[in-house]
């Protein structure tokens, strides 16, 4: 696995340090004869970005080039199709789309482009959260700059190749960046989730139209996988797991950072080497949740020595999700933390589906009880039976992230939950 250098980065404006206009994009080797890659055959494009192994950053983690592969290759009742872009990062502990978006607004863009040529969309929109209400001016501009220059819009590059970009905001609720509530959202609808299967976004999306949905930073790579080639990009990170990731470190390290390293990273090299390591020193760590708020926390033992990527986070019952470290050293109070996750579950809820509605409440009630110590000693198990009746028997993975916090706390600190009750009953 080759370590990556700053010249193997991406993303090499992250920081902002130099403008995101469209000048200084172009010397960073944006939009550098793009032309030639909507003049070659559109499966050819989808099967580099295929052989490149890119997963979705957005979460999940499914194949970048087979999601393309889905979309169809002709419409023979006219429909148009859509590449519809996922900006509205909501995760608790995730701020890297944020950065480039402010930083990069021409490599999404690029990215746009190339995408839809190769999965045929005569149009994009980029979904952006409401609070982002700076990047939504500076993508703004972006774009605009982008039509003047001849980029995008009616024969885009020169190419013959028409395709319009629209900047859409959103109102700021996390449940419209689950990829169904999204398009509700654009459509002008409630942001609610749609029932899948049977009608995927491929086959019914935007307008009843074929729709793909992809996360910024997914889109953002496409470039670079083509300029520098697939097998540039799977050197990077393990087979499956490849390419270069940015990871957003927050919580209790000495300096929390937005950070483009390979995948595969181990995560305590992660932490020492970008964050300054842990407040206190790797031995004052209590526990790490790698993957966003959603994924269960790992404890230090597991932290010493797991890998930064798909497969590995899996491996060890959790996940790499977004890619938002939170680092909780041993001054956190592990149970208030999720509790607090419990509440932001619970008020995100959109509320259509029962056991997410219902059971997000009790979760969240449960716990509240936890922190003080006051539960019945059964009510773990409850707890526990409530996250297994919600998780799966939803309609969006919404359930399955308010259950897997509270199971992740459970597997790995159940006694120092209980401990807690206990005292709390000699007290009393
Ligand atoms: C509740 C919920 C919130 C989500 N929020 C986001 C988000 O803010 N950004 C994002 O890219 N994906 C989000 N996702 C995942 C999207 O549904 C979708 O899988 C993703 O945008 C696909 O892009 P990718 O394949 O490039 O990862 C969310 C999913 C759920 C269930
Ligand atoms: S799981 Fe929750 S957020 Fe998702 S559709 Fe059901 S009620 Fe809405």
């Amino acid at each position: 696995m080759q370590q990556l250098q700053d010249k193997d980065k991406i993303f090499t404006n992250l920081y902002g340090y130099q403008s995101a206009d469209l000048a200084s994009a172009r010397k960073r080797g944006v939009w550098d004869n793009t032309k030639a890659f909507l003049l070659v055959d559109q499966d050819s494009i989808i099967n580099k970005v295929k052989d490149s192994g890119l997963r979705g950053r957005g979460g999940a983690g499914f194949s970048a080039g087979m999601k393309w592969s889905f979309m169809p290759k002709s419409s023979p009742d006219g429909r148009p199709s859509y590449l519809v872009v996922n900006a509205d990062e909501s995760e608790p502990g995730t701020c890297k789309d944020r950065d480039i978006l402010r930083n990069e607004p021409h490599k999404l863009l690029e990215g746009c482009l190339i995408a839809a040529y190769a999965m045929r969309a005569s149009a994009v929109y980029i979904y952006i959260r409401g609070e982002f209400y700076r990047e939504a001016e500076v993508l703004q501009k972006a774009i605009e700059e982008a039509y003047a220059a001849g980029f995008i819009g009616k024969n885009a590059c020169k190419s013959g190749y028409d395709c319009e970009i629209y900047l859409h905001r959103g109102a700021g609720a996390y449940i419209c960046g689950e990829e169904t509530a999204l398009l509700n959202s654009i459509e002008g609808r409630k942001g609610m989730p749609r029932q899948k299967p049977p009608a995927f976004p491929a086959a019914v999306g935007l307008w009843g139209c074929p729709t793909t949905v992809n996360n910024v930073e997914t889109i953002a790579v496409v470039p670079d996988i083509l300029r520098r080639g697939p097998d540039w990009f799977k050197s990077f990170g393990r087979p499956n797991n490849s390419g270069t990731k940015v990871f957003c470190i927050s919580g209790h390290v000495n300096k929390p950072c937005n950070v483009e390293e390979s995948m595969s990273i181990p995560l305590k090299e992660l932490i020492e080497k970008h964050a300054g390591g842990v407040r206190g020193g790797w031995d004052n760590l209590l526990a790490v949740i790698p993957g966003g708020s959603s994924v269960p926390m790992l404890p230090k033992n597991i932290c010493d020595t797991v890998l930064m990527d798909f497969d590995a986070l899996r491996e060890v019952g959790s996940g790499l999700g977004t890619a938002g470290v939170i680092v909780m050293d041993k001054s956190c109070d592990l149970i208030a933390a999720i509790a607090r996750l419990s509440h932001f579950y619970m008020h995100e809820s959109c509320g259509q589906c029962t056991p997410c509605r219902e059971g997000t409440g009790w979760m969240y009630r449960i716990m509240k009880r936890l922190v003080k110590g006051d539960a019945h000693p059964g009510e773990i198990d409850e707890l526990l039976n409530i996250t297994k009746q919600v998780e799966g028997h939803t309609i969006c993975a919404l359930g399955d992230a308010a259950a897997w916090p509270i199971q992740g706390l459970m597997r790995h600190f159940r006694a120092d939950v209980e401990k807690r009750m206990m005292k709390n009953k000699n007290e009393g």
